[in-house]
């Protein structure tokens, strides 16, 4: 039976000092619940001591969320002990973290304390921690450029003092994967008082050695990685949850130890938390970049329309994506363009696909990512440039603020005339987009929405630009004007106007096929 790695997820104190990524107490609920469901075993909530805010966040979560340990952060000091386990109290499972610097330089220059001191400290602080819970973790910050002899002894001593975690932060992100695993090696040999403790690793990304290095500790030993969602820390982040599960996971010949990760979670936990914050993930991010499974190269793609291994190491429901892209662009080759159009329900003999994929070369060198509506417009020759508006905006009002936003439009849809509609939504954006929705009467999904000042100064104008899938097909839409909603609510439609589009264009192929078969 293998061992099972801890998975310590530290997203909403590690990862909320990210610069820009603060949270409100509500957002680190809704988070913590989606980490719950994503299986982490353990989520450190907050540092209780650092605001009102962070200390009723970590109660929060404490109270509602039940299966995972709670951990609180705190330095070895009484007052930050305290604050951490009054935070904890509710929780079905409390821990609370507590950590000191070791490192010459952190107690020379930052502490001013000694060697002694600091040994003193940490007992004290754990021993403190022990009479709020059973499971007290101690951290020796910067413990990977600390004498080896002395973190040994650092150890030794929060275990004796109840400590039933060990962790050894890479502060700096400065170690190598084959200093982690000695580290990690010398602890095990050296010091008795760890049989039966859990080793862990909390591995910054400084020189992008985060995975690398938690990865090379699991190896040697560790038995809990703390990590977090998409990378999310400080300056380069902390090592990311899904890579270090994925590799533990897709290269299970070489790791005798499993997680408790549902990794089909992976995936939704990365947007909601690039929603929380505002972050978005690199598109190249492995396992959630937005790119992550997206194949362009000709051959590539030829190679996994024949046989997906052959460039994809692991299917992408594993992590909760959808399927794998094939960006079609100016690599792609006739094999992908044929599968594309087949997806989108049209069967084409060869000199039509000839045909086809003369023009789809033309238009890749013009334009980087080919979408759905330009294949559809090379099926239709073209006949995408000057679309037909099905939907026209006539008048927008609306209630915005509070915790739901109101909006009317007034739509005049072809052949109906004007259509009134309301709806409401989380901002005001959402809410007009609801109450065209109800216009429309269809089940739009919005994969990207963007908003730039396309013109300087006050008045600029927000230029909106968004892609709408309807009805299996993606469609853009673009949107100008000094009010962002209405901007927003023009692209909407454009991309709508499209969506109308290609149905009209592909009822018309359908009413052509069955009259040359003489339905
Ligand atoms: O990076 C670090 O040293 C930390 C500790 C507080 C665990 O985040
Ligand atoms: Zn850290």
């Amino acid at each position: 039976m293998d061992d099972r790695v801890i998975i310590f997820d530290t997203t909403l104190r590690d990862g909320e000092q990210s610069p820009g990524a603060s949270m409100t107490p509500a957002e680190k609920l809704r988070f913590a619940h989606a980490l719950d469901e994503l299986g982490v075993d353990v989520m450190e909530a907050g540092f209780p001591i650092t605001s009102p805010d962070d200390f009723r966040a970590v109660k929060e979560i404490a109270r509602s969320v039940r299966r995972p340990i709670i951990a609180a952060l705190a330095r070895t000091r009484q007052k930050d002990i305290e604050r951490a386990a009054e935070a904890v109290e509710g929780a079905a499972h409390p821990r609370i973290h507590t950590f000191i610097a070791t490192s010459k330089v952190h107690l020379e220059r930052k502490l001013k304390i000694s060697e002694e001191e600091c040994l003193e400290q940490a007992a004290e602080a754990v021993e403190r921690a022990r009479r709020y819970t059973d499971d007290v973790e101690f951290s020796a910050e910067d413990a990977t450029r600390t004498d080896l002899s002395f973190l040994c002894t650092v150890a030794e001593v929060a275990v004796n003092a109840g400590a039933t975690t060990i962790n050894i932060p890479d502060t700096v992100g400065y170690t190598h994967p084959r200093e982690v695993a000695e580290i990690f090696q010398t602890l095990r040999r050296e010091v008795p008082a760890l049989e039966g403790v859990v080793l862990s690793a909390h591995c910054h990304n400084d020189l992008g050695l985060a995975t690398a290095n938690s990865l090379a500790a699991v190896e040697a030993g560790a038995r809990q990685v703390e990590c977090t969602v998409n990378g999310i820390g400080e300056r380069a982040g902390n090592a990311a949850l899904e890579e270090v599960v994925m590799t533990i996971k897709v290269r299970k010949d070489l790791f005798d130890v499993t997680t408790g990760i549902h990794t089909h979670k992976i995936h939704p936990t990365s947007r909601l938390l690039t929603q929380i914050t505002g972050i978005h993930p690199q598109p190249n991010k492995a396992i959630v970049g937005k790119n992550a499974f997206a194949h362009e190269a000709g051959i590539h793609q030829d190679g996994m329309l024949k046989e997906r291994s052959t460039y994809e190491i692991m299917d992408p429901a594993m992590v909760g994506v959808p399927g794998s892209r094939l960006v079609l662009g100016k690599h792609s080759g006739r094999h992908a363009l044929k599968a594309r159009f087949q997806e989108l329900g049209f069967e084409m003999d060869e000199d039509a696909m000839e045909r086809a994929y003369r023009l789809f070369k033309l238009l890749a060198d013009q334009k980087k990512d080919i979408l759905d509506e330009d294949l559809l417009s090379i099926l239709h020759h073209g006949a995408m440039k000057d679309i037909p508006v099905t939907f026209g905006l006539e008048r927008m009002t609306g209630q915005f603020g509070g915790e739901w936003s109101h909006a009317q439009v007034t739509v005049t849809r072809k052949d109906e005339g004007e259509v009134e509609a309301a709806g409401k939504g989380d901002g005001p954006i959402a809410a007009a987009f609801a109450a065209v929705n109800e216009v429309v009467g269809w089940d739009v999904e919005l994969e990207d929405f963007a908003i730039r000042a396309a013109t300087p100064g006050r008045d600029a104008v927000g230029e909106v630009t968004l892609r709408a899938r309807v009805a299996g097909k993606t469609f853009t839409g673009r949107g100008g004007s000094t009010d962002v909603v209405d901007a927003a609510v023009r692209a909407y439609l454009d991309a709508l106007n499209k969506a109308a589009h290609a149905q009209q264009l592909e009822e018309d192929a359908v009413q052509r096929a069955a009259e040359l078969k003489g339905i």
